[in-house]
């Protein structure tokens, strides 16, 4: 194995090993979430019954506007972890965004994994994923990110922003010269929609309306407040005790609503994530503007703490209680779930 790929499988590995604990959460820098509140309505005509989650997501018609953020990708553990998320997919009928398919463009006997991930999730969505990085280093071999596309007949492609977690990260790629061309040339190539993520520092109004002159299908904005990357790479580092950066970034509420108001915001799907951990975070979230929402690093803890059965669980359960906050907002449909519920509670 090449010494970069043996490199990936250690730094996904160790990713793993932290998030397993609350060790990389932000310090002092919340969602904001919290400064919101129901409105409760007590004249509610809902039947409890008649709420329904059955939502689209690029022509698929899945269970509940959630779906599982990219975690992770190549290392044995990693591709362990993708199986049984691929399986909670599955059962939960959500789309599985899957971890960084770099491993897999630089080694093919992985198409193997691939394949069974691909068999194990059936016909849910499943969503590929590459750093901004390696768009740059692709750009003109799309063909090679497109084999693997076709082999596991992906539904869609999120390419990753992450700026501080490579600085943060020893030899990180500290140079993104000709990204946005990049990524316009792989939106018109890879021939499914493209979503971008930020991997927990947020993404800015600016640089969506950057993102949709580019023409991509969906911005998730995997904001601060949840887990930090600059907190990864610092815990990774044992040289590097500095931690300035540790709580940088753009809380989740102040991405989603701002981008949420932008003129042209519905030609885009606009996916909430970064420290969504309850089903009252998830409710806000979609109050709030969010077409569906989605959760990283509280997945992989509750995986590794129960497995599959108890992320089935804790999705089912957050949904059984966001109906329960819809019954009780007056809400009937998701579409009438609205700003209008909520009501804040602190500046
Ligand atoms: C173990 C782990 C591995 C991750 N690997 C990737 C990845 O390969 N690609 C990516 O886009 N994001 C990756 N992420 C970032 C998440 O998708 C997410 O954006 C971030 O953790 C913030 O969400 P959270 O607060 O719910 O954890 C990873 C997260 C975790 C916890």
């Amino acid at each position: 194995m090449a010494k970069s790929s043996s490199e990936l499988k250690q730094r996904k590995k160790e990713h793993i090993e932290i998030c397993e604990t609350d060790t990389p959460a932000f310090k002092s820098k919340t969602t904001g979430f919290e400064k919101y509140d129901f409105v409760h309505y007590a004249l509610t005509e809902v039947a409890l019954d008649e709420i329904c989650f059955a939502a689209d997501f690029f022509g698929k018609e899945i269970n509940y506007p959630f779906m599982i953020s990219c975690m992770t990708g190549g290392a044995d553990e990693a591709n362990n972890v993708n199986k049984k998320l691929a399986f909670c997919a599955s059962e939960l009928k959500i789309p599985l965004g899957l971890g960084s398919l770099r491993y897999a463009l630089e080694n093919p006997e992985y198409d193997e994994n691939l394949l069974d991930i691909r068999q194990i999730a059936g016909g849910q969505p499943l969503i590929g994923n590459l750093g901004a990085a390696q768009i740059i280093q692709y750009q003109n071999n799309i063909a090679a990110i497109r084999r693997l596309s076709d082999l596991i007949k992906l539904d869609a492609f999120i390419i990753h922003l992450n700026p501080l977690q490579e600085l943060m990260q020893k030899s990180g790629e500290t140079n993104f010269k000709g990204l946005k061309p990049a990524i316009k040339n792989f939106v018109c190539e890879i021939g499914i929609p493209v979503i971008i993520k930020e991997v927990g520092a947020g993404i800015s109004v600016r640089v969506a309306e950057e993102l949709l002159s580019l023409g991509v299908a969906g911005i998730d904005v995997a904001g601060a407040g949840g887990t930090s990357w600059a907190g990864v790479e610092i815990l990774r580092n044992k040289d590097n005790k500095n931690t300035e950066f540790w709580d940088w970034g753009l809380p989740t509420v102040s991405c989603l609503t701002s981008i949420n108001a932008m003129d042209n915001r519905d030609s885009i799907k606009l996916i909430a994530s970064g420290g969504i951990n309850t089903a009252f975070d998830g409710a806000k979230s979609l109050a709030l503007g969010a077409d569906m929402f989605a959760s990283a690093r509280k997945i992989l803890q509750t995986l590794q703490q129960g497995g599959v059965s108890n992320v089935i669980s804790l999705v089912t359960g957050w949904f059984t209680s966001i109906r329960n906050i819809m019954f009780l907002t007056g809400s009937r449909t998701l579409k009438q779930f609205d700003a209008s519920v909520l009501y804040r509670v602190k500046e």
